[in-house]
C-alpha cells in the first residue's frame, strides 16, 4: 500500500498523539507536554515526553522518539499500513482512493484470488468424482469425516498431466494467470502443466478465509510427502499460518491456540473439537508468524515433537521469540510424546490426551533454561562462567528492557542456587525478591555442587535437580521443571 505523504500529515494534524500513547502510558501535564515513564525502557522516574504540538514523542532516557504512526508500530506491534488505518478511522480520515497502480495490483490479486477459488471447486469436484475414489478411501482411512472434509474444502489434483489447467483454461482463465497462481509450471520447450497431479488437496487460505495457495499430499508414500504453492503475489509462506482464519475466533474465545506442525493435525484436531490450532507451511516460525500468533493471544502452545529433531526445532523457536517479547507476551512448549503428533495423539486419546499435555504446557523461561542446562558444564568454574555467559546473552537477546531484566534476574537466581551461591548468601533475599511465587509453596534450594560429584563422561552431571532437567532435551514430561517458575 502506498500512501502519499499529505494523508499521513494529515493523520499526524488530526491524531494528538497524547491521546494514542495515553492509552499504553499514564501521562501527567508538564508545561506544554506531557511526561510518563517510557514504555520502551524500564524506569521509575519519567523521561519520556510527549508534545502534541510537534506530535512526536521523545524519551531522554533511551532515544526512543518518533511519530504518533511510529508509537502504534513499536509500542503496540502494529504493521504501518496497519497503524495508518487504525489512525484514519480514528481521526475519521476515510483512507485515501486508490491510485492508478494500486488498483491495477488490486484487479490483479483479485484475478489470481478467483483463479484459486475455482481451482479450490475443480479440486472438490475431483474428490467427489469418479477420479477421487483413492482420494477418498484415503480420507476415510486417516478417520476425516465427510463434514470435516467439507469444511477444510479438501480435493482431489486427479494423475492427468493438464487436467486443472483444461479445466480452468475453459472456465475463461489464462495460461499467463494459471502460471502465475502456481498452479502450473512452465518449463521452457514444454507446454506448462499441472503443478499437482495425483494428490489430496488441502486449500490453504489467508486471516480472511480466502484461498492463496494449496498444500498436495500424495496418497501413501512417496516424495515429496506434500507439494507446496510456491510464493506469488498471494502468498508468502514465511507469513502465511494454516487455519489462522478459523482458529482466529475461538482462540480468543478460549485463550488457548495450538500451533502445530501440519495440515493434517490442524483437521484432526479441529474435527476432535479443538478449533484454535493454526500451522506454519513447512518451514520454522518466523518473526512475522510470530507477530500474527501474538495479535490473537498472548500465549500461543507450540508443540513439537519429543525427539532430538522436534526438540531443536522448540529451542529455535524459543530464540526467535526473544527479541520481541514483551509484557505479558510469551510462548508456551508442549512437548508431545516421541514420534506423535498431535494427529496421531487425539486420534488414540481424543481431545483429552492433547488437553492433557497442554495443562502442563512448560514457559518460555523453563524452555530456556533447560536448553542452556544441556550445554552446560557444571564442574569447573569455567564451564560455570560459560553457563552464566550464555545465559546473560539469552537475556540480552531481549528488546524489551523491562522483561529483559526480568529474565537476567530470573537466570542468574537460577543459576546462583544451581551452583550453591545463593544456598548460603543470597538465597534469603532472593526468594524474598522473587514475585508471583505461590504462597506458601516450599521450594529449598537444591545442594550446591560439590567437587567430588561423580562426572559422566560425556555430559557433566548436574546437581541434584529434578529429573526433566538433568535429562536429556526430549524427554517427554513436558513443563514440569519443578524449579523456581516465578512466572507460572
Ligand atoms: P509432516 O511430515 O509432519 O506431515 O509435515 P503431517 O502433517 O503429519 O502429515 P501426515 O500426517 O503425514 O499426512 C508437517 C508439515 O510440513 C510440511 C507440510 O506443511 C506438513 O503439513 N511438509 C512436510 C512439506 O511442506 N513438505 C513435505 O514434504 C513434508
Ligand atoms: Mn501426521
Amino acid at each position: 500500500m502506498s500512501i502519499s505523504p499529505a494523508f499521513l500529515d494529515e493523520i499526524r494534524a488530526r491524531v494528538a498523539v497524547s491521546a494514542v500513547v495515553g492509552r499504553k502510558v499514564k501521562l501527567q501535564r508538564a508545561g506544554r507536554e506531557w511526561k510518563g515513564c517510557c514504555p520502551f525502557h524500564n524506569e521509575k522516574t519519567p523521561s519520556f515526553y510527549v508534545n502534541d504540538e510537534k506530535a512526536f514523542y521523545h524519551c531522554f532516557g533511551c532515544g526512543a522518539h518518533g511519530d504518533v504512526i511510529r508509537f502504534l508500530c513499536e509500542a503496540e506491534g502494529r504493521t504501518f499500513p496497519e497503524a495508518v488505518e487504525q489512525l484514519a478511522n480514528e481521526a475519521g480520515l476515510e483512507m485515501p482512493r486508490e491510485t492508478q497502480a494500486n488498483r491495477a495490483q488490486q484487479e490483479r490479486l483479485k484475478g489470481l484470488l478467483d483463479v484459486m477459488a475455482a481451482a479450490q471447486n475443480w479440486f472438490a469436484e475431483q474428490l467427489h468424482g469418479i477420479a477421487g475414489a483413492d482420494a477418498r478411501n484415503y480420507l476415510q482411512r486417516r478417520g476425516l469425516l465427510p463434514e470435516t472434509v467439507r469444511r477444510f474444502g479438501l480435493g482431489f489434483a486427479p494423475e492427468k498431466r493438464d487436467a486443472l489447467k483444461t479445466a480452468l483454461i475453459a472456465k475463461g482463465a489464462s495460461e499467463a494467470l494459471l502460471i502465475e497462481a502456481g498452479l502450473i509450471i512452465a518449463v521452457e520447450d514444454r507446454t506448462p502443466y499441472d503443478r499437482f497431479r495425483n494428490r489430496l488437496m488441502f486449500p490453504i487460505r489467508d486471516g480472511r478465509g480466502r484461498i492463496i495457495a494449496f498444500g498436495g499430499r500424495i496418497l501413501g508414500d512417496g516424495q515429496p510427502k506434500y507439494l507446496n504453492s510456491p510464493d506469488t503475489p498471494l502468498f508468502d509462506k514465511g507469513r502465511t499460518l494454516y487455519n489462522l482464519d478459523l482458529a482466529a475466533g475461538p482462540a480468543r474465545k478460549s485463550g488457548r491456540l495450538f500451533v502445530v506442525e501440519g495440515y493434517m493435525d490442524v483437521i484432526t484436531l479441529a474435527q476432535a473439537g479443538i478449533e484454535a490450532a493454526v500451522a506454519p507451511l513447512g518451514t520454522a516460525l518466523t518473526e512475522e508468524h510470530l507477530r500474527r500468533l501474538w495479535r490473537i493471544t498472548p500465549e500461543p502452545l507450540l508443540c513439537f515433537d519429543g525427539d532430538s529433531a522436534g526438540q531443536r526445532a522448540a529451542v529455535r523457536a524459543a530464540h526467535r521469540a526473544l527479541p520481541l517479547l514483551e509484557a505479558g507476551k510469551s510462548l508456551r512448549f508442549i512437548t508431545l510424546p516421541e514420534g506423535q503428533d498431535p494427529d496421531d495423539l487425539v486420534r488414540g486419546g481424543g481431545a483429552d490426551a492433547l488437553n492433557a499435555i497442554a495443562a502442563k504446557a512448560e514457559p518460555l523461561v523453563d524452555l530456556l533454561w533447560r536448553s542452556e542446562m544441556e550445554a552446560a558444564q557444571l564442574m569447573t568454574p569455567e564451564g560455570r562462567a560459560a553457563l552464566r555467559q550464555s545465559l546473560m546473552n539469552r537475556a540480552s537477546a531481549i528488546a524489551d528492557r523491562p522483561v529483559q531484566e526480568l529474565y537476567r534476574r530470573e537466570f542468574l537466581n537460577r543459576f546462583d542456587q544451581l551452583t550453591g551461591r545463593s544456598a548460603d548468601r543470597q538465597w534469603g533475599r532472593d526468594r524474598q525478591a522473587a514475585p508471583g511465587r505461590r504462597p506458601g509453596a516450599p521450594w529449598a534450594p537444591p545442594p550446591r555442587v560439590s567437587p567430588g560429584t561423580k562426572l559422566s563422561h560425556q555430559r557433566i552431571t548436574k546437581p541434584r535437580l529434578p529429573p526433566m532437567i538433568i535429562d536429556s532435551v526430549g524427554v517427554g514430561a513436558a513443563g514440569t521443571s519443578g524449579l523456581a517458575r516465578p512466572l507460572s
